[in-house]
């Protein structure tokens, strides 16, 4: 696709945002619609964050973004609409400027994380236990309340685990003992982002019939472990995928060639693998 004055302008802010893989699947969708668009990592400084939101919006080319850490909070600010998932959840990870102008936001996470969760299990009524109580935390506890699965959730800091087991009326796990019980579990701490990260319990606990969902797009310890053991596992890859298929059904409104994206993001995903180890 050539790039001449017509082309629209998308992105992801974040800082770090230089790492990110979503340029690679995202540019592969625009490209193989024939959609005249590029989608850039934008990296925001914390301090220049409200300045640089301003005159990104301010572009004409400019048409969306994806947000993520640390602004998906502090962006909402500049919405003229938010969805109904964004006020139960908290947080945005999709901007879509409209042709008149209009700012509306969109959480993908959520959506994302489920589409990922399915190709594993239906959790419908299940009991899953979910590791973690932060801002992607907010999104897999909707996510899950969304297809009425029965919610237990364990933080390190319990005073947080309570304040979010109180928001979405979940159940608290005061100990990770008798983690047999769950039917699923999804881990959305950061810890496994660091190969010699502490355990938040012990993975060889994990059974056959129990299902887990890392979050983290890395193969951690807790995947490996779970495969080991029979269990059906998966990192975060997927739900990368998923939240990025549905920003670009928002912006777009056209299906997008999932299968071509999912191939680009794996391949992009095995390479920077390599090179780091
Ligand atoms: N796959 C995807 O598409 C996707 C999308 C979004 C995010 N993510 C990943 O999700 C992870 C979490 O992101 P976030 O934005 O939710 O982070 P966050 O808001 O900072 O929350 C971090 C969570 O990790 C816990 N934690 C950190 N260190 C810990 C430790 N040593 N032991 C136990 N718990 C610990 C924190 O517990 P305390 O409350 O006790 O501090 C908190 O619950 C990141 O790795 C991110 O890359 C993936």
């Amino acid at each position: 696709m050539e790039i001449n004055g017509k082309t629209e302008l998308y992105g992801v802010i974040g800082n770090p945002v230089k790492h990110s893989l979503s340029p690679v699947f995202q540019n592969v969708g625009f490209k193989s619609l024939g959609i005249n668009a590029v989608y850039l990592p934008l990296e925001v400084s914390k301090e220049r964050f409200e300045e640089s939101v301003r005159g990104l919006l301010s572009l004409e080319n400019l048409k969306g973004f994806n947000v993520t850490v640390p602004f998906k909070e502090g962006i909402l600010k500049f919405g003229d609409l938010l969805s109904e998932d964004v006020k139960h959840i908290g947080s945005a990870n999709t901007l879509k400027k409209t042709p008149e102008g209009r700012i509306e936001f969109y959480n993908t996470d959520w959506v994302g994380f489920l589409n990922a969760l399915k190709e594993l299990t239906d959790p419908a009524g299940k009991k899953v236990l979910v590791l973690g109580a932060g801002g992607t935390s907010r999104a897999v506890i909707y996510a899950l309340k969304r297809v009425n699965a029965e919610v237990f959730l364990w933080n390190r800091t319990l005073s947080k685990a309570e304040k979010l087991a109180q928001s979405f009326g979940v159940k608290i796990i005061k100990n990770l003992n008798n983690i047999g019980v769950f039917e699923i579990i999804v881990n959305t701490t950061s810890v496994g982002l660091k190969e010699d990260d502490p355990p938040l319990f012990d993975y060889k606990k994990i059974q056959a019939h129990q299902v887990v969902y890392d979050v983290i797009y890395r193969q951690t310890p807790l995947v490996e472990t779970a495969l080991k053991k029979g269990a059906k596992a998966q990192n975060g890859l997927k739900m990368l995928l998923y939240q990025g298929v549905e920003s670009f059904k928002i912006w777009t409104g056209k299906e997008p060639p999932i299968g071509t994206m999912w191939r680009a993001l794996k391949r992009a995903f095995t390479e920077n693998h390599a090179r780091k180890s």
